[in-house]
């Protein structure tokens, strides 16, 4: 997730740009970017950390400009893609954290207007529109250019002739700092906090011009008030945007991440997906590899895939995968890791390209490893994800499989339809979810007291189940396993004690059946039963001792839902215990060793 921040005042601009913009250092970023504005302007920008762009920086006499952590969405991290990106004539300067959805169409046509641009990235759009629309004044430029952007965006645009800033927002943060003689602007509220506690929050739609002494809020033309809050946060505090842990956050900004992996790629008018990667022609199979989080999410692709394209689709660990004799024929070969680092998972896609395997990465990271090796890629575009433990990256990886599987020529119109349908509802649901998480706390807390805990699921819920126990197992150092539950009583039924709970992962699905009678051996061995269930299930209380609901879906889409509970669970366990949460005891966030 890119950070933006803006300041105009009496001061020195470039000591409290560099400062504002390392207070955004958590959101993670590759490239950064300072753009000091007084009669004309001077861009710095590199990839690379703040601290190295600013010890080679000496220009102090503005006290006007912008700066910008990048976190690569379109165009590798370089110098050239770093922000601010400038237009022609080199006198307008622009910010961007979002996504331009129609960038490609734009920048064809300014092209053909005679705009050079260039960086690989869709924010450069908006330097070159501004120019085109600037005869009046910098407010009204900003407001036309913004008229032709479909997308999400936050913005600070300067003019090296104008004394005031332009920023608005859309669908992405953006937070207008009010000092005494001085006003800032910044995606977060950590950039502001060493200057000012006054803060507006800008609604979707705002655009505003700040100067040294004013602040003008408008939308769709008209003038607006906007509430002046005060923050009490400590810096600390702020960084996490209030939450406790990252974790923590980041569970909760799965709904803007799913909306984010899904931008651009749904059209419901005619269920259509069009993700601009193509499937390799003659395929006979799909191969997923991944390690931990991201196995997981391929375990679950795999009953994607096959249920919608009906392609034989198999699953190995990177890790194992290395070590292996596999056959490869026409085989499409998917990798999916978040970091785009993991040594096993890279060793595994070159060896499958060596063995003439066609390559597709699924990562969150732009301009990793993992993009360089593979033929093709799709980005989760989850933002970074700071806690050792995948929650957002992993609900995106599954995202992204259901677009690929749903991207497949011939997948059935009604079944495309329907899932197309549901996907679009999914953000809103796992809100739903997160709006009411008081009873999976309580749940989680009680969890706390044991030391042993077995998680089971069926069907496309069975990997759930796994990817429940290995959050658990992983924060709060409960020993936790994840079984299919008809396979409890090929051995694990021997662990079942009043002392050793079972969380039970219930379906509205094929499984239902099976899974009931799973469940009801599982209550005679007297282990404390809490089930994760559909809200619509109206009869899973008569078999467990207590219920964590959750908003219903399409069956194929539940794993989204129910791991997100299963994460809170693991959470909230975690913080009883008063576990190091965001950075627990042995693990690393990239696993760059084999
Ligand atoms: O970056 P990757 O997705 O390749 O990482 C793979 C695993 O190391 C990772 O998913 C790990 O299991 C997580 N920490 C689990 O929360």
């Amino acid at each position: 997730m890119c950070g933006i921040v803006g300041y105009v005042g009496l001061r020195p601009a470039l000591p409290i740009l560099v400062n504002s913009l390392q207070r955004l250092e958590y959101r993670g970023y590759d490239s950064c970017g300072i753009a000091l504005c007084g009669g004309h302007l001077e861009v710095f920008k590199d990839t690379g950390r703040i601290g190295d762009l600013s010890s080679q920086l000496t220009s102090n006499g503005y006290s006007m400009g912008i700066g910008h952590t990048r976190w690569a969405t379109h165009g590798k991290p370089s110098q050239a893609n770093a922000h601010p990106h400038t237009d022609c004539s080199g006198r307008i300067a622009v910010v961007h954290n979002g996504v331009i959805d129609n960038y490609l169409e734009l920048r064809t046509q300014l092209i053909r207007e005679g705009h050079t641009f260039r960086s690989e990235t869709d924010s450069e759009v908006i330097a070159h529109l501004v120019e085109k629309h600037h005869e009046g004044s910098l407010e009204s430029a900003v407001a036309a250019a913004l008229a032709e952007v479909k997308g999400s965006y936050a913005i600070i645009v300067v003019a090296a002739d104008c004394q005031y800033m332009v920023v608005a927002r859309h669908e992405n943060p953006l937070i207008i700092g009010v000092g005494y003689r001085e006003n800032l602007v910044a995606s977060d509220v950590p950039a502001v906090l060493d200057y000012t506690n006054k803060v507006i929050y800008l609604e979707d739609g705002d655009l505003a011009t700040e100067s040294r002494n004013t602040v003008k809020v408008s939308s769709g033309g008209k003038e607006q008030k906007r509430n002046c809050d005060h923050i009490p946060w400590s810096i600390e505090e702020a960084q996490k945007g209030g939450y406790e842990h990252f974790m923590l956050k980041e569970i909760h900004e799965q709904p803007k991440a799913i909306t984010e992996t899904l931008r651009g790629y749904l059209s419901h008018v005619e269920p259509q997906v069009n993700l601009g990667i193509e499937v390799p022609a003659g395929i006979d199979d799909v191969l997923l590899l991944a390690c931990g989080s991201s196995y997981h999410a391929t375990l679950i692709g795999k009953q994607v895939f096959e249920a919608l394209t009906g392609m034989p689709t198999r699953v190995e660990m990177a890790s194992e995968f290395i070590h292996a004799s596999p056959v490869l024929r026409r085989t499409w070969v998917i990798a999916v890791t978040q970091s785009g680092e993991t040594a096993d998972t890279l060793m595994a896609i070159k060896k499958a390209k060596m063995l003439g395997g066609k390559t597709l990465a699924v990562t969150n990271v732009v301009g990793s490893s993992i993009t360089r090796i593979a033929d093709q890629c799709f980005y989760t575009r989850a933002g970074p994800e700071i806690s050792v433990a995948a929650t957002k990256t992993f609900t995106t990886q599954l995202i992204a499989l259901y677009l690929l599987a749903l991207a497949w020529p011939d997948v059935g119109a009604k079944f495309k339809s329907t899932i197309v349908q549901d996907l679009g509802r999914l953000a809103s649901k796992v809100q739903r979810l997160l709006n009411d998480e008081s009873e999976i706390a309580q749940q989680g807390e009680t969890l706390a007291a044991f030391d042993n805990v077995l998680f089971v699921g069926r069907g496309i819920n069975y990997p759930v189940a796994l990817e429940g126990a290995l959050k658990l197992k992983e924060i709060s150092y409960i020993h936790a396993e994840g079984y299919a539950a008809g396979e409890l009583k090929h051995g694990p039924f021997a662990l079942l004690t009043p002392r050793t709970p079972v969380v039970a992962v219930a379906a509205l699905d094929n499984t239902r059946e099976s899974f009931l009678a799973n469940i009801r051996e599982i209550k005679a061995r007297e282990s404390p039963l809490l089930a994760i269930a559909d809200e619509r299930d109206t009869e899973i209380n008569k078999y467990v001792d207590c219920v964590v609901r959750v908003p219903g879906v399409e069956p194929l889409l539940t794993p989204v839902i129910n791991t997100v509970a299963l994460q809170l669970l693991a959470y909230f366990a975690a913080w009883k215990r008063g576990c190091e949460i965001d950075l627990p005891r042995n693990l690393a966030k990239s696993v760059t060793v084999p």
